[in-house]
């Protein structure tokens, strides 16, 4: 038992810490200086070491993370989490605010202006106050829980402050700091490790990470920049109000939104941060510009996945000038032949660019690229470097046309044309260069997730033919992968462990695994809100997947293309038989909450009222599991007619018996049969 005085100071320090955390990091106004608050940190994590007992997850202590955690659940959000229009130049924001007083029948509107941050959208819900959920924002429709590596986020709050409701949903993005990166980077050369190419994508990378100790070592920081729903009735009636709610309630707000009555106002905001946005301590890609009313937001609603009241006003690409030394082709996983430029190493804020892309042939000649020129390449945030044009007054006359191969650089086929997608192409679908992207994206994180069959095992398994289609993989048994050249008993076992473990991804994973042209993980998840089993994708006819908002033609002709190869449908089938579950799991319930979670069926005799294969099904649905023998562990014998030996084996080992209509008493109300 721990004495009150202990469990009284304790609660003293950790408010004050909260406190003082925030003036520190929500506010940048600290009160207190770093030695004082590490000694009131010491003194909690030495009062914690005595009494363990007192330790709970939002201490102040608990931010520096916890041990690995097996993998990420997956979370709905309560609403999408979208992305924004762009608008990439005066005329284009213009002629949003036109079309915005349009739709507003010229009403006055004042417009809120906020710094959009290049680094990772995050939700995060508080319950009473205390922070209960943290999830990335995944398709926009799921993402990933995170709220463990959140809580190493120092400026998000895990307790409020003032008067919290009892329900909060707030959206912002995580980051790290230029200075955090340079330093993990300086860390990584000294330890003549790789390094990291931006600070977006290592941020990315560090809230996914499933160590959140590491996640902890980044120093990330958030900017919140909505609030979702707040559960208190008192709901605010415009979106500055509300981010001013927030900073009252504890969180980080970027000290450079401001509120604008005009769009004059707007545009010098822009224009003052495209001068100085380079003295940030964080990258921003350009300036996110509001609806500020939020009755207005509400009328004016969603165009697609975007929201009609806000734009992103971006600023320009960064760009530079270096040599163009050669063009090479690679060929991609749907066989296409895509060029890229190879350059004489370039720094670009911060970034060492050796490559850029050239998009296509026509591409090349249009601009006239030649080999040997000078050029202009450009970085545009998220996207990969392009070559945008030669400087033609640096030319010698040494400088050479490009032209496309004939043949695949890998498998030597006679390259195909596709006029309407301005496409070179390798038509053979079992070139090693596509089999080995799509084997390679098959096993990708984003995909099936099979963890240890990196890019070295693929090719390995590829080259002395193992594994000639993705559905190959379930069919591996460890002594052939200890054929492998260098391939280990624990990493073979690990491999086919996690194989194993593949076989339950959802439906959306595997259908964008499968590598359909045109197919992403976004669009994936799309069709399967529409189609719960691959069965029903395969039988989608171009008419049915256009009529699903966000289909288009070329999507739905790429996705009715595929399943008519016999190939892929034989690739299905061997998945299948393989057991990879090629249907939607019931509903989004996790499977532990379903009612029969944990009651197991065994089945004997026959059943009047159904098939013992629907009979199964259902009681899968329902969360329980069916076997065919009994066994220790059987919840239930259901005894139907003609019934044998299983009996005798329910008997010994007491197993409750049910007669068919006990059953379906079960199945009809599961929730009283787990007691
Ligand atoms: S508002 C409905 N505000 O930009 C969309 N987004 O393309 C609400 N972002 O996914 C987003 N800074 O991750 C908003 N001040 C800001 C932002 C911001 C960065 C990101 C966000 C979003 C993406 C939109």
């Amino acid at each position: 038992m721990v004495d009150t005085e202990v469990t009284q100071r304790v609660e003293q320090l950790r408010k004050e810490l909260n406190y003082h955390n925030y003036r520190y990091h929500a506010l940048d106004d600290p009160v207190i200086s770093d030695a004082e608050y590490d000694r009131m940190m010491v003194e909690l994590g030495e009062l914690e070491a005595r009494y363990p007992e007192l330790i709970t997850p939002e201490s102040p202590t608990q931010r520096v993370g916890a041990a690995p955690a097996a993998g990420f659940t997956e979370v709905e959000h309560s609403s999408a989490m979208l992305s924004l229009a762009n608008a990439f130049d005066l005329e284009e924001l213009h002629a949003w605010y036109r079309r915005v007083k349009n739709l507003l029948e010229d009403a006055e509107f004042d417009m809120v202006c906020e710094l959009k941050i290049d680094g990772l959208a995050v939700s995060l819900i508080y319950e009473e106050g205390h922070l209960v959920l943290g999830a990335t924002r995944g398709d926009g429709y799921r993402g990933e829980e995170v709220t463990q590596n959140l809580r190493t986020v120092k400026s998000i709050p895990l307790v409020l402050l003032g008067e919290p409701p009892p329900r909060l949903e707030v959206r912002g993005e995580v980051y790290i700091p230029l200075e955090s990166f340079r330093r993990l980077n300086e860390e990584r050369m000294a330890r003549g490790e790789p390094l990291y190419a931006n600070p977006r994508n290592t941020g990315a990378g560090s809230i996914r990470q499933l160590d959140s100790r590491i996640t902890a070592t980044r120093n990330m920081e958030i900017f919140v920049y909505s609030l979702v729903s707040i559960a208190d009735g008192a709901n605010p009636d415009n979106h500055w109000e509300s981010l001013h709610r927030l900073k009252g309630l504890g969180f980080r707000l970027n000290p450079h939104n401001v509120l604008c009555q005009t769009l004059e106002e707007v545009e010098d905001f822009y224009d003052r941060w495209l001068e100085e946005r380079h003295q940030l301590p964080y990258h921003t890609d350009g300036v996110v510009v509001k609806v500020n009313p939020l009755p207005y937001q509400q009328s004016l609603g969603y165009a697609g996945r975007e929201p009609r009241w806000a734009i992103a006003y971006k600023f320009p690409a960064e760009q530079t000038i270096t040599r163009l030394i050669d063009i090479g082709v690679n060929v991609g996983r749907t066989g296409s032949l895509n060029p890229y430029a190879i350059l004489e190493p370039v720094n670009v804020s911060g970034v060492t660019l050796k490559m850029a892309t050239l998009r296509n042939e026509e591409d090349i000649h249009r601009k006239d690229i030649r080999i040997g020129d000078w050029v202009t390449v450009e970085r545009a945030g998220e996207v990969i470097p392009q070559v945008v044009g030669p400087v033609v007054e640096r030319r010698t006359g040494e400088e050479r046309a490009f032209e496309m191969p004939d043949r695949c650089p890998v498998c030597g086929t006679g390259v195909v044309k596709s006029t309407e997608e301005a496409m070179h192409r390798c038509p053979n679908t079992a070139c090693p260069a596509q089999f080995f992207e799509l084997l390679r994206h098959f096993v990708s994180r984003g995909a099936m997730n099979i963890e240890g069959l990196g890019e070295r095992w693929c090719r390995a398994l590829i080259d002395v033919g193992l594994v000639k289609g993705v559905a190959d993989l379930y069919y591996l048994d460890k002594e052939q992968l200890l054929q492998l050249e260098r391939m280990g008993d624990k990493l073979a076992t690990n491999i086919l462990d996690n194989i194993e473990e593949s076989k339950s991804r959802p439906l959306a994973r595997i259908i964008s695994a499968l590598g359909i042209f045109h197919v992403g993980s976004e669009m994936a998840g799309l069709l399967t809100r529409h189609f719960p089993s691959i069965d029903e994708l395969v039988k989608a006819t171009e008419e049915q997947l256009t009529a699903i908002p966000g289909v288009g033609p070329k999507i739905a002709t790429s996705i009715v293309a595929y399943f008519l190869v016999k190939e892929n449908l034989h690739t299905i089938d061997r998945m299948r038989a393989a057991g990879v579950v090629l249907a939607q799991e019931p509903k989004a319930l996790e499977k532990r909450e379903l009612p029969l979670a944990g009651v197991t069926f065994c089945l004997t005799g026959s059943l009047s009222s159904m098939s013992r294969p629907d009979a199964e099904t259902r009681i899968k649905e329902l969360g329980g599991a069916a076997t065919s023998s009994v066994t220790r562990r059987t919840t239930y014998l259901v005894a139907g007619e003609g019934l044998g030996s299983k009996l005798e084996d329910a008997r010994r080992l007491e197993t409750k018996i049910l007669d068919e209509e006990q059953f379906l008493q079960i199945l009809a109300t599961p929730e009283r049969a787990a007691s």
